[in-house]
This record gives C-alpha cells, structure tokens and sequence, in this order.
C-alpha cells in the first residue's frame, strides 16, 4: 500500500497529454447538448463500449469524431479545465499540453477561437490550482506539409500562448523528414520542438526525428529498445521520452501492461517518463498509468522517484524552476 501512494502523492510534471483526448463522454454529451449537434451514439455507455481499439489508427478514428463537438472558446475553456481539475488532483504540478488545431480549423472552427479557450484555461490553473500548464502545438502528420505551414502561419498571431510544435497523428507511412521544412522554421522562430516517434513506428523514425527535425524529446519512443546504437543515442543526450504505457496497452503497442519495456528504458540510463496521452479514451489519468504500470511491472520505490525526477528535467520549465522540483 505504501507504494501506490507515494505513486499518487509525489509531484511531478505530464508532458504527453492530448487535450482533445481528456474530453470524456459525459462532457462530449454534454457539448453536443449546449452546441445543438447529435453524437451518433444513444448514450454515454454505449460511446464508452465503442472505445476497443486495435492500434493507433482505429483510435484516431474515434478521437477526431470525438472532437468535433468542440466549437465555441468556452467548450475549449471547459474541456482544459476539467483536465487541469484532474491533474492537480493527481499532484500533477506542471503540464506541458498537446492541442491538434488542425481537427477544428478543418470544420471551420477559427484557431483564436481553440487557442484562447485553453490559454485561458492555463491562466486560471496557475491561480487557482497553483498547476503551470503550457501548450504545444501539434501538426496532423497525416495532412502535408504545406498544410502544417498554413497552420503555424494562423498560429503566430497567438505565438505568446504556445511555447512549442509536436508532430502526432497516424505515423506510418508519415515519417518525421515529411515536415523537415516546418520543423526548420519553427526552430528559427525559438518555438520548442518534440514529435511523437517510435510509437507503432521503426527506430529510423526516432532517428529523422532527432536529426532531421532536430526535436528536443520523443513522444513515444518504445519501440527504440530494437535499436542498441539508439538506446545509446537517447542515454548520452539525455533525449527525454514521454511514455504512455495505458495507452500502449489500449492500443495494442504490448499485448500485457506486464511485458511493458518501462523499467527496460530506466535500467539503460534513459530519461523516461510517464503519462497519460488520452486519458478519457485509454482509461486512466497519469496516477493510474503510474499505479497500473508499477503494479503490473514490479517497479520500485527507486523507480517512483527517478520518474517524478525524469518529469521534471524533461520539461520546459527554466532552469532554476526545475532545480527546485528535482
Ligand atoms: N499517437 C499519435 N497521435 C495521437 C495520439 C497518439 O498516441 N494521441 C492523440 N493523437
Ligand atoms: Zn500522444
């Protein structure tokens, strides 16, 4: 017992989270309700039974469906404080969030719109939960390139509200050296740089990610433990990986939450960490990814606190922020 609460009750850091994937099918209802629009389900258990996915695209599927009952600025207020709510109560101190614009410009929803919704989100949780949040904008890696330009180009007008790019999305078939141009001037406009990779994908995919977009860490990165000359890539840059493991299991990436590779990435030095990716869709916020995995794994209190600590270096909180927490 004394295990699974110093799980719950250590501070740490989430730096995988997609927003869009915390909206939970009371709250999709609920939008649906306020916005006039049907969910092409009768009721909030039968959406929920339709959550059995076989990999990332058949959950993609679902999670953009999902997203489509967002169109207000107050609908993207609510839907980021309910998970702020969520985080503080998981002890979550620092949050570094994923929104996808793409999925609500294309329904012609104005990025203003999206983004000054869960800015304003982030500004209450610091006053009132005393959690730092953050945002980082992803692209659609299964959209071009050129669609990826036109969204940093809607984005800059907000630039002082997101402090960096992410890469997600279906990523077979959709290599990081697809967006090297935009990665580039993302990189020249001081925005900070992660990409999903190594999640159904090849180790060549964290590779183009490291040096083709020159991004800072790797969203995923599990299936990099195929590749020796990566693990010591990854070790000697202290290149953090932001590991979701429900979500690994939910979709598939493992057959059993037991064969998880966690404690394999901790033991070859790596800066991983531990979170939650989708949280209403793969069944449990951060403590439960932490609790389930530690469970079913046979990680240790040495693991708890290296993990809390990995949170920590890993994220972009300045320098003397971080000494603080660590
Ligand atoms: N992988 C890729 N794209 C995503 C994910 C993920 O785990 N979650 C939401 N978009
Ligand atoms: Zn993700």
């Amino acid at each position: 017992q004394r295990l699974p609460e110093l799980l719950r009750a250590m501070p740490k850091a989430e730096l995988h989270m997609h927003i869009e994937g915390s909206l939970e099918p009371e709250l999709i209802f609920a939008l649906a309700r306020r916005n006039g629009l049907s969910v092409p389900y009768a009721d909030v258990e039968a959406l929920r039974e339709a959550y059995a996915f076989t990999n990332l695209q058949s959950f993609l599927d679902i999670y953009y469906a999902g997203a489509s009952v967002l169109l207000t600025e107050q609908d993207f207020y609510d839907m980021a404080w309910a998970y702020l709510q969520r985080a503080a109560a998981d002890n979550v101190v620092h949050t570094e969030m994923f929104f996808d614009p793409q999925t609500h410009t294309a329904r012609g929803v104005a990025m203003e719109t999206v983004i000054n919704g869960l800015h304003r989100a982030c500004v209450d949780a610091r006053a009132r939960l005393g959690v730092s949040a953050l945002l980082i904008l992803c692209f659609l890696r299964h959209l071009s390139e050129r669609e990826a330009f036109e969204t940093l180009e809607q984005a800059l007008p907000l630039r002082d509200k997101f402090i960096g790019v992410g890469l997600d999305s279906s990523e077979l078939g959709h290599p990081p050296e697809k967006f090297a141009q935009v990665f580039a001037r993302c990189r020249e406009l001081g925005l900070r740089l992660v990409a999903h990779a190594g999640e159904e994908g090849p180790p060549a995919y964290v590779w183009s990610a490291l040096d083709v977009l020159k991004v800072e860490r790797i969203d995923h990165g599990v299936q990099s433990v195929k590749d020796p000359a990566l693990m010591k890539r990854l070790a000697q840059d202290r290149i953090p990986l932001t590991v979701c493991p429900l979500s690994n299991l939910k979709l598939c990436v493992f057959e059993q939450l037991s064969q998880h590779n966690l404690g394999a990435l901790l033991d070859a030095g790596l800066v991983a960490t531990v979170n939650s990716d989708d949280p209403a869709y793969f069944g449990g916020y951060v403590n439960q990814n932490f609790t389930q995995t530690f469970a079913a794994t046979g990680l240790g209190a040495r693991q708890a606190w290296q993990l809390a600590a990995n949170s920590f270096e890993g994220s972009f909180i300045d320098a003397s922020a971080k000494r603080a927490y660590m």
